[in-house]
Formats: C-alpha cells, structure tokens, sequence
C-alpha cells in the first residue's frame, strides 16, 4: 500500500482536554461482555444460517479492542448487536452491566452508512445530541466546536452535509459522536471513506481522545497497522458463511508495544506479520 504510515505523519498539535470526560460517568459505564452469542438469520423457507457463533469476548472500560477478520466473518454484526439494533438469538450482551436491549446514549456508534441530517449544518448535526441533554446553549456550542475542529471542518460549520465530500461528512459523524463522550465507541471502518492523510490524522485524534476520555472503543477495521497501532488488544475473527462454519472469535492478541508505537519497528512489524497471518489463514480453530 501507497498510503502514508499511521506513525510517520506529524500529529497534530494536542487540542484542549475534551470538555466532557470520564469523571462524569460511572467506572464501569463502559464495560463490554459477550457470552456465548450467537446470531442467526432466518433465511426464506431454510432453517437459517448461524452469522456468528458462541462469541465470548469481555472488554475493560478504557479498553482499545480492534477487531479484524475477512469479510464475512461477523464483525459487523457483532458491532450491530452491541448498537442495539438487532439483537442476538442467543448469549448474554452487557454494557455498562445492563443488558443490551435497544440503543442507547452510552453507546456512541459510527458506521459508513449511518447519516447524518441533511437539513441540519454541519454545527447543528455535532450540537444535535447535546441538546437531546439538555445542556446548555454556550456549553452545546464550545463542545461542538472544540469536536468539529478535531476532525478538520471549522471552516465548513455552516455548510449542509450534501455540499461536502464523502470523507468530510463521516468525520462529522465521527465528531457528532465523539461530541457526545459516549462510554463506549463502535466504530465499523469509520476511516474507510478517507483519503490516507486524513486517516492518519484521524487515527492519531482518536489514539489521543481515547487517553484523555477513558473511553472504551470497539473498532472494526481492515487495516492490520491500524490495529496495532492503536489498540490494547486484537480480536481476529474467522469463519464466516463462505467457509461453512459460523463466524467467531479465532484469537485475540494483545499489543505489548506500549504508549509510543512506531510503524517502522522491527516489533510492529513482526506483530503485523503475525496478525496477517491469522487472518488469512481464515479457518477456525476447534
Ligand atoms: N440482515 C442479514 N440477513 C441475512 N444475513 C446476514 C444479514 N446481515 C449479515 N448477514 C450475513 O452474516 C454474515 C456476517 O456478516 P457481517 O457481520 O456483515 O460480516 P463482516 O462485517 O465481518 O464482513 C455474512 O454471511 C452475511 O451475509
Ligand atoms: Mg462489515
């Protein structure tokens, strides 16, 4: 790939603390338990097909989890259970230690085909969940401007979401939902739509908003660097209904490189070796 390096880019100069933070939320408020879940789609005049299967997967609140696998394997709908827009046939779905049941304000989630208003500006898409709060004007309008500069678009505040780009209307999105300090993050390829500078910039405000709001983060992605250069651990998801069996867990991987992760190291590189080797070997372990 041509693009450039997550690490290689200069970051951004460090903005000011996001104006909410974890001191407003319940320690536990982002914790993440899978148990046993399976998904089933019902498919016309069949029994159906098993989409995931006998998922487990428990996640610390503050906890970086990315989550890679082939296409197919049921990383969005895992991310789509936990939303609470569809549920699961079977297992236990918790956050925060309360079921899962429908979505919530706890859950702040960002996938490619999730709009945004397009009668609203830019300004009032990011101000549009703090007001659903009932906070206040002036503290609606700092935090939405102090977001809507992390991802780039201060100059396009006032512009509607149809006269800008692709990649400039899903760091809207992204910024609505980070505007919204949610306890946990579902991200399912937020960065896809991207050009690669942008993305790179984009990954470093996440790494760094990540730290300062001990924010639990899910994120599906297709980039292995990606993953390891911003997550605690790795989930590598298999199977999948090209290859007969259910979708699931194959392995999870922590990523021992500490605070400053350096995409050139000789140990990055060997962690992304590994992990792109999990991935393509595309069976399940038994
Ligand atoms: N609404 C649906 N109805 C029927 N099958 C579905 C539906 N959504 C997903 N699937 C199937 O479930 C499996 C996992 O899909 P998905 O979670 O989108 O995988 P991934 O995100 O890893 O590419 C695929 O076989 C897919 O065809
Ligand atoms: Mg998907």
């Amino acid at each position: 790939m041509s693009a450039p390096r997550p690490g290689a880019a200069t970051p951004p100069a460090t903005g000011p603390a996001p104006s909410l933070s974890r001191l407003t939320r319940h320690a536990d408020a982002g914790r993440v338990l899978l148990e046993g879940v399976t998904k089933r789609y019902a498919a016309r005049g069949a029994a159906g097909v098993d989409a995931v299967a006998g998922v487990d997967l428990e996640v610390a609140a503050g906890e970086f989890v990315a989550v890679v696998g082939a296409s197919g394997c049921g990383k969005s709908t895992l991310l789509r259970i936990l939303a609470g827009f569809e549920p699961a046939t079977r297992g236990r779905v918790e956050v925060g230690g309360r079921p899962v049941t429908r979505p919530g304000p706890d859950r702040g989630v960002v996938f490619q085909d999730y709009g945004l208003f397009p009668w609203l500006t830019v300004a009032e898409n990011v101000r549009f969940g703090l007001r659903q709060r009932r906070l206040p004007r002036g503290q609606r309008h700092r935090i939405a401007e102090e977001f809507i500069e992390v991802v780039g678009l201060t100059r396009f505040a006032d512009r509607f979401p149809g006269e800008l780009s692709g990649g400039m209307q899903q760091r809207v999105a992204i910024a609505r939902v980070l505007a919204n300090d949610p306890a946990v993050l579902l991200m399912d390829e937020p960065f896809g739509a991207l050009d690669a500078l942008t993305r790179t910039t984009m990954q470093h405000e996440l790494r760094r908003l990540h730290r300062e709001t001990g924010t639990t983060v899910l994120l599906v992605t297709h980039s292995i660097e990606e993953a390891v250069y911003l997550a605690d651990r790795v989930v590598v998801m298999s199977g999948g209904a090209a290859h007969g069996v259910p979708g699931g867990i194959a392995e999870i991987v922590p990523v021992t490189l500490g605070e400053h992760r350096d995409v050139n190291a000789a140990d990055f590189n060997e962690l992304e070796r590994r992990l792109s080797e999990l991935v393509h070997a595309g069976h399940r372990p038994e």
